[in-house]
């Protein structure tokens, strides 16, 4: 297997499944006790994950230097690029310009590491890149002859530090404009170093990266997607642990809590009760439209509980984000709880996927980005246990499961609608009255998306009240009022996301309809960051 130290980055899970989705196991540890969790295990080969500190600084996370003494191969991802520096002998400095997003690497020298990654040259093709110093020359998947080094790949970075000076033995095959150790390499003892995120979707070849890692590691990689099998396992799995004991989910209508409760309700049909909670946090129409599908159509068993007073009055006064979503998740879950005694359930299904985990700070050096209400706000004396399906997935897997599961399409491919609903789009606290204008308005913004064509090639789109004012002219008089941003975004695992290039008159369309027909609103921006360094929700 391939261990992977975690030094804190949010995507440390990202190079997991990454290396899964390739059938290869692997298991992630803390730089401290890497020897001692390992040391059953038959190493092929350790990446180094990226993390959020400075590797020059007294208390800065690393490894025992024995590492590099096992004669095995290592690959250091972002802030593991500078361990490997700082301990072998070379240098990391604050960069001069930090890189928050796409940046074209140029490979300057012929690697093992870089093999297939020709922007012309397919897997299985003859002119395949220089693999000479590799060992493996007669695998399958390793190249044979030497051709052209690739022009340039774009690449995702997230970094401010850089590596300054490489160690002894160590050599630069990939630069970018800014850095000149974009990526290194110790060929004879297969130590690597990229400073870019191979993990993520959003760099070229990253995957091909990793396996020709794996490679370089002795072993075979092989595609091996989500399967029908897979998931009749994860439900009998389900049925198993539950026992005869009664089940109440949390269902929100979003892909991941649907999925969650449908892929129970196969497993214990009526022993399970779906519960909704309207915490009139949620968009226009979401409530009748939900009872639609999930009571109609799929027969579940579905209470629906009006808690909106409940939420409204707890977040009274409250403009934090963070604190906005832990009284949100308590809230929900003091619901819950409420509802589960009456249900006498033992267990409570959550929609839970695996950003949320690693977001709420679910590794152990990986810094808080935000409380996701379904991970961070559950206390720590529950009464009901919890059933979360979905934990170790990422969005694109939970969809394939749920097309596997020959959910409709409307299902499976719905826009993510966070846990903590409009609240965390309305900057400031949370009224009836912004709530109204954000739903008006939200709903305008969905309408001309779906008219438009355009829901399958956006992640998400919406819109959130910034809770600035300005002022603005309406029939020669001054006006003062609300200015609404849009967001869309394109992901695929959201780890990373960009925002989405759309059409001018389409803006034009979506601001003139948001100032003529909600005449609090009188400005309308369009958001143009990606993430990172910006997350997709405002809050
Ligand atoms: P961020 O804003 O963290 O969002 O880049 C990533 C994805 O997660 C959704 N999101 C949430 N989902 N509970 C959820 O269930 C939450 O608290 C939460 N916060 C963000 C967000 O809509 C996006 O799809």
């Amino acid at each position: 297997m391939i261990i992977i130290i975690d030094f804190g980055s949010q995507t440390t899970h990202l190079i997991s499944r990454r290396l899964r989705e390739i059938s290869i196991d692997t298991m992630i540890v803390e730089p401290e006790e890497f020897f001692e969790k390992t040391q059953n295990n038959t190493i092929n080969g350790v990446i180094l994950s990226g993390g959020p500190g400075d590797v020059y600084k007294s208390d800065a996370l690393t490894i025992d230097a024995k590492l590099f003494e096992m004669n095995i191969p290592v690959l250091g991802i972002c802030y593991g690029e500078q361990v490997i520096a700082e301990i072998l002998g070379g240098s990391v400095k604050p960069g001069t310009k930090k890189e928050y997003g796409p940046a074209e690497l140029k490979i300057i020298k012929s690697s093992p590491l870089f093999n297939f990654c020709h922007p012309e040259q397919r897997e299985g093709s003859i002119e395949s890149m220089d693999s000479s110093a590799s060992p493996q020359n007669d695998n399958a998947t390793q190249p044979s002859s030497t051709v052209e080094i690739p022009k340039s790949i774009s690449v995702w970075m997230n970094h401010g530090d850089e590596v300054e000076k490489v160690p002894n033995g160590f050599t630069a095959i990939g630069v970018t404009d800014t850095i000149p150790f974009a990526a290194i390499a110790d060929e004879e003892r297969k130590i690597y170093g990229i400073q870019f995120h191979p993990e993520v979707v959003h760099t070229q070849f990253g995957l091909q990266i990793l396996k020709n890692f794996a490679v370089i590691c002795g072993l075979e990689p092989k595609d091996q997607p989500i399967t029908k099998e897979f998931i009749e396992k994860q439900i009998l799995d389900i049925k198993d642990s539950v026992g005869g004991h009664n089940v109440i989910g949390a269902l929100s209508g979003g892909v991941d809590s649907s999925i969650a409760c449908l892929m129970v309700h196969r497993a214990i049909g009526d022993q399970f009760t779906a519960v909704y909670i309207d915490s009139g946090l949620m968009r226009t129409g979401e409530t009748e439209e939900l009872k639609k599908v999930f009571s109609d159509t799929y027969k579940m068993k579905v209470l629906i509980v009006d808690a909106q007073k409940e939420f409204i009055d707890n977040l009274k006064g409250i403009t934090y984000p963070e604190q906005k979503r832990k009284i949100i998740g308590k809230t929900f879950i003091d619901v819950l709880e409420r509802e589960a005694e009456k249900f006498n359930a033992t267990f409570l299904v959550q929609g839970t996927i695996y950003p949320d985990v690693i977001e709420s700070a679910g590794s152990k050096h990986a810094k808080n980005i935000k409380s996701h209400h379904n991970v961070g706000g559950l206390p720590k004396d529950m009464k009901v246990m919890l059933l979360e399906p979905l934990r170790n997935f990422y969005k694109d897997e939970v969809r394939t499961i749920g097309t596997l599961l020959k959910l409709p399409k409307s299902v499976t491919h719905r826009h993510p609608f966070p846990g903590p609903g409009l609240a965390i789009r309305i900057i400031g606290e949370v009224t009836e009255e912004k709530l109204s204008i954000v739903r008006r308005v939200d709903k305008i913004v969905r309408d001309e998306i779906s008219a438009a064509g355009l829901d399958d090639t956006l992640w998400q789109v919406f819109a959130v009240f910034t809770g600035i004012k300005t002022t603005g002219v309406r029939g020669d008089n001054r006006a003062y009022g609300e200015t609404i941003a849009i967001r869309a975004v394109e992901s695929l695992d959201v780890m990373s996301s960009n925002f989405a290039k759309l059409n001018w008159d389409l803006l034009e369309k979506i601001s003139v309809r948001i100032v003529t027909e909600v005449t609090e609103a009188n400005r309308v921006v369009y958001d143009i960051t990606n993430k990172p360094p910006g997350t997709v929700e405002w809050e």
